[in-house]
């Protein structure tokens, strides 16, 4: 049945007819998820000690990417909303004088759309990447669907990014841990691409995840539109219902005010439930637990729901039912100023000076230390709620008081934070000093 590594039989037509259905001129399939597409764009792209740019909010994989690499992030920061407590996506100016401040990068990577669904100006800033003769990598883990329905906001490929990573998994019918990597153009090797891959991947993928790529592929390319225009059928329905309720707000198109939320999925449901007296891991337990509804992503201020085209007319009813009912629950207790006694988390507090690269801290001899003592020493470990994946505290990073009273928060509240030894988060690791 071919060979991932080599393929020259049906893997090698699958990953053709996918090229052609998404619009790159090279897809590879991954067996290991978007994490093991990242890995292997940010290993084919950059050398040890070459710079690469990008924002703050990117998923934990990417960190893995520049330990393993040896790259230099030059971490830029998204635009946030502070009300909501949501950090978005770079905005173009941005991206504009990083490359102007660091010309010796070699890459630029973007985070597009993030878990919340906000898009970047994906287009502009590509434009901006190619003039600096530099490859742009974008991590479109969520909008593998964009390809397939005009009322989507454009795809990374088709803005022109050189090398795009999409969960197959996530929006399309994939199964678990099954992705892909597009590229196209001639910034990167398509060489470097195949070689980087064998590296991260295993030499016995899972046929019946390799085989659903292909599945999920034919039925976006017979059926796509029919099937995504159902399915922002329904979110748009479930998104004016659930506007209605009292308490309720629904994060829309209608926020993106700053250059960095440059467009949104409709199928992505954010309901800022912060209106209601409640946090978002609260209101997510009830659901859970009372209400026979599960949310995808839980945050202090929100949850974010993913629509898709395997949803149904009952399923928006149920959770819109739901909703209702958690509002009604809460209204009466609802304190006016709740919104604001409600943590926030400025991406910002994470922008510390780090002395040392990710992978230098990764390999720096470390220690173990009450976490209360951890504060002002740098971080070897990268420790980060999830979902969604973005690291409070990454390796060479200074550890702040913020950082620690916000994973504290969140694990008092009922999130789950990884990657740290001490599950408890009594101890953290900290490097040790020269
Ligand atoms: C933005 C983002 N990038 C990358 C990944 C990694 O994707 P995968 O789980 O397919 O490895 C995730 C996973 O949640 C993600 O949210």
């Amino acid at each position: 049945m071919d060979n991932l590594f080599n393929p020259e039989g049906v893997i090698q037509q699958a990953q053709a007819l996918a090229a052609e259905a998404f619009g790159a001129d090279h897809t590879y399939f991954l067996a290991n998820g978007s994490t093991a597409g990242l890995l292997a764009a940010i290993l084919a792209t950059c050398r040890p000690g070459d710079k690469v740019i990008l924002p703050r909010n990117v998923h934990r994989s990417v960190i893995s990417g520049l330990i393993l690499a040896g790259a230099i992030p030059v971490f830029v920061l998204p635009d946030y909303d502070s009300d909501l407590d949501l950090a978005h996506g770079a905005a173009p100016s941005t991206i504009a004088q990083a490359l102007a401040e660091h010309p010796d990068s070699k890459a630029v990577l973007l985070v597009s759309p993030t878990y919340y669904g906000t898009c970047s100006d994906v287009e502009t800033i590509a434009q901006l990447v190619h003039q600096s003769g530099l490859p742009l990598i974008v991590d479109e883990a969520h909008g593998a669907h964009f390809a397939f329905h005009p009322a989507l906001p454009i795809s990374a490929l088709q803005a022109e990014a050189d090398v795009v990573v999409q969960s197959t998994h996530k929006t399309l019918a994939a199964l678990t841990q099954a992705s892909m990597l597009h590229l196209q153009g001639n910034r990167v090797s398509p060489d470097r691409i195949a070689q980087a891959l064998q590296l991260v991947q295993s030499t016995s993928p899972n046929y019946l995840l390799l085989a659903s790529l292909d599945a999920a592929r034919m039925q976006m390319a017979t059926q796509g539109e029919a099937l995504l225009d159902r399915a922002l059928h329904l979110a748009n329905n479930a998104r004016s219902r659930i506007a209605q309720i009292p308490g309720l707000q629904v994060l829309a198109s209608d926020r993106a005010a700053t250059p960095g939320f440059f467009a949104l999925d409709a199928t992505r449901l954010t309901v800022i439930v912060a209106g209601l007296g409640i946090d978002g891991f609260t209101a997510d337990e009830m659901l859970h637990q009372d209400l026979g509804i599960t949310c995808e992503l839980p945050a202090m201020h929100h949850l974010t729901f993913i629509i898709t085209h395997g949803n149904t007319p009952e399923d928006i009813d149920r959770l819109v039912d739901a909703l209702e009912t958690l509002a009604q629950r809460h209204r009466n207790t609802a304190q006016s100023d709740t919104t604001r006694s409600l943590p926030t988390f400025p991406i910002a507090s994470l922008q510390t000076q780090a002395t040392y690269s990710p992978r230098d801290a990764f390999f720096a001899p470390r220690q173990t230390c009450a976490i209360t003592d951890a504060i002002d020493r740098l971080s070897a470990e990268l420790v980060c709620p999830y979902p969604p994946g973005i690291p409070v505290l990454m390796p060479g990073e200074l550890i702040t008081q913020a950082a620690i009273d916000y994973l504290k928060h969140i694990q008092a509240i009922g999130g789950f934070i990884t990657g740290n030894s001490d599950p408890k988060l009594n101890y953290l690791q900290v490097i040790t000093e020269p």
